[in-house]
């Protein structure tokens, strides 16, 4: 059964089905229906059967073309988004047309960025295909691509016409992409949603080995906790910070393996282990509740070992994070499982101590 939510709010708010099944012809036809002309964005590690699928349906409406980048963070580039830019002028495209993003996180934010900026804003749709865009990136309304100065640095807050999450599609995923992805739902668990983190810790083996139902159910839960948040604060003046949870010290090990080593959900456990240990010695959560996070990101298998960064090293990555408040860092912690706080009040022995295997 075909799940949806909304996200987004008055005029901005968008549809997110969720299911097995949503790519098809019932879920994408209406979404094609004012529009003229299609631009299918994707990349060249996207299966080809999952592109030909929305080809072959969007075909039946209109004009339809397609952009296939060379997979890969770097497909964030400038370079890229000028060239999507004068494919669109090129062919003419107005406001009236459309672009689809059939992709994962990399696609789907460079394809919103363009959208956001031609024409001053054209309308656009996301059909994730990896797991954390799934649950995480298509979600939201920020888009970016990356400069040699750091990654996301030019990007808007656009949200998407619309939101095709067909679970189906991981069946293509490597594993360690999956797994990588699988960080970002304990995060949502983790921050705010208690009925997710016990169906993780009960389901753990299942998830794993990929049962359909209860992957579809924690993709659901996990994006109906974004859409919350991210609806409350479109433009992440407040609430939305939790979102981020692990993320400071995530950033920190992904910008000192030089984005090559390691994934980024899979820097994000180890953020979270060191998040949830800060949150612990500052005597937020109880050794218990500390124990069972741990165990939780054991279960799923993450590698949580620190050894490699060293404080002195990863310091400079933490202090310039974007989490920076006049002078003062900001640290997303847990008040106890599934309830994140904001806040700068929190003991520097603390954070050293947090970052020691
Ligand atoms: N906008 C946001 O809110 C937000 C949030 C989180 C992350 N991001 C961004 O997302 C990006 C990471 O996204 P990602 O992890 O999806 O990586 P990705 O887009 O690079 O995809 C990973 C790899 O999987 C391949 N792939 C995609 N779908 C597949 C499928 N169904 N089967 C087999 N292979 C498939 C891709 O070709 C790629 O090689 C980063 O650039 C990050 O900055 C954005
Ligand atoms: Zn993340």
């Amino acid at each position: 059964m075909a799940k949806e939510l909304f996200a987004g709010q008055r005029k901005n708010k968008y549809r997110i089905v969720v299911s097995k099944e949503a790519l098809s012809k019932k879920n994408l036809v209406p979404l094609l229906k004012e529009h003229n002309k299609v631009l299918i964005i994707t990349d060249d590690g996207v299966p080809s059967k999952i592109v030909k699928k929305v080809t072959d349906i969007c075909k039946r409406s209109g004009k339809v073309s397609k952009i296939i980048l060379d997979r890969g963070e770097k497909a964030k580039s400038l370079k890229n988004f000028q060239k999507i830019l004068n494919f669109l002028a090129n062919n003419n495209f107005d406001r009236a047309d459309l672009i689809i993003a059939v992709g994962g996180g990399v696609v789907g934010d460079i394809s919103g960025y363009v959208a956001s900026s031609y024409l001053r804003g054209i309308q656009f749709i996301q059909i994730p295909t990896t797991l954390l865009a799934q649950v995480d990136s298509s979600v939201g309304g920020k888009t970016a691509i990356n400069i040699a100065a750091g990654k996301n640095l030019i990007g808007a807050f656009y949200n998407p016409k619309a939101v095709i999450v067909d679970t189906s599609v991981l069946d293509t995923l490597p594993n360690r992409e999956f797994k990588a992805g699988l960080a970002e739902v304990i995060k949502y668990a983790l921050i705010q949603d208690k009925s997710l983190f016990s169906l993780l810790k009960k389901y753990s083996q299942k998830i794993l080995s990929m049962d359909p139902k209860i992957i579809e159910e924690i993709i659901f839960s996990s994006i109906q906790t974004k859409a919350k948040i991210v609806t409350k604060d479109e433009k992440e003046n407040g609430i939305r910070a939790i979102l981020n949870f692990g993320h400071t010290f995530g950033h920190a090990i992904e910008a000192q393996s030089k984005y090559k080593k390691i994934l980024h959900g899979e820097a994000v456990a180890k953020g979270m282990k060191i998040a949830s240990r800060i949150s612990y010695l500052e005597n937020l959560i109880t050794a218990k509740e500390h124990q069972e996070i741990i165990e939780l990101l054991q279960e799923f298998e993450f590698d949580l070992s620190l050894s490699q960064y060293k404080y002195r090293e990863l310091k400079p990555y933490i202090f310039r994070d974007k989490k920076i408040k006049k002078g003062k860092l900001n640290l997303i912690l847990l008040n106890q499982i599934s309830d994140a706080i904001v806040t700068n009040s929190f003991e520097i022995k603390n954070l050293q101590k947090g970052l020691q295997d």
